[in-house]
């Protein structure tokens, strides 16, 4: 397994209208559609990488490298291997791998309390709490909100492995934070920027 965090401000002008014309319709659609540049970035920079991560793994030139969205959203490409993008704030996460893979990067930011309860098991909410009790609705405290995303970006990773998406059942996408497993499967958190955190999980169970 290869990972790779990209900077979407590492790129210029240049660089971002090589990316475009190297992308397919469907991307340079999606890309024109965005109305924030970041948004932009962030959709060029993905395919950019995953392009370059693929050609370099299976032996292919970047522009041989096909895109393919399949079941729930989920992108294959034309080479025998596995791969996933995440992005978010100023950073795009990619892995390559030969088995089923799932990664999410997220930026650490106040989060709604209610979340918790909402997405998260009793354990998981006992581990992101560390004991204490939410004083307001917006929750702050940094490593609380770093136990949070920890926990979102672990779950979010297994279900982009399974890529079963929003329809998941998160009760059953159990994160151990002890074990750093998901389901029983290792999770990898790769260094991250500061302020950020990211999870990668890959099975051939899946
Ligand atoms: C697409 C989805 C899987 C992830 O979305 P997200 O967190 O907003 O976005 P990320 O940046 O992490 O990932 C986006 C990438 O995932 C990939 N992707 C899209 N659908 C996917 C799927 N079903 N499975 C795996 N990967 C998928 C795409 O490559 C996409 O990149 P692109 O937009 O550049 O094409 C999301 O729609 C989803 O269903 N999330 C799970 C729902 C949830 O409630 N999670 C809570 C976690 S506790």
């Amino acid at each position: 397994m290869k990972y790779e965090i990209c900077n979407i401000n590492d790129f210029d002008e240049q660089q971002y209208a090589e990316m475009y014309r190297a992308a397919n319709e469907e991307r340079r659609a999606r890309a024109d559609r965005f109305r924030h540049e970041d948004d932009r970035r962030r959709c060029l920079c993905a395919d950019m990488l995953a392009r370059r991560m693929l050609a370099d793994a299976s032996g292919k030139a970047p522009e041989e490298i096909a895109f393919t969205i399949g079941y729930k959203g989920k992108p294959s490409a034309n080479v025998p291997l596995y791969f996933n993008v995440s992005h978010s704030g100023l950073y795009v996460l990619c892995a390559v791998s030969d088995k089923p893979i799932g990664v999410d990067i997220e930026q650490i930011k106040p989060f709604r309390a209610g979340m918790v309860a909402r997405y998260f098991t009793k354990d998981e909410a006992a581990y992101i709490w560390g004991g204490t009790t939410p004083a307001t609705e917006t929750v702050i405290d940094p490593e609380i909100c770093t136990r949070f995303y920890r926990t979102w970006t672990a779950k979010e990773s297994y279900v982009k492995m399974t890529g079963t998406g929003i329809s998941t059942d998160l009760s059953a996408v159990a994160f151990d934070p002890a074990a750093h497993t998901v389901c029983a499967i290792p999770l990898l958190t790769p260094d991250a920027p500061d302020g950020y955190v990211a999870s990668i999980i890959e099975s051939d169970l899946c």
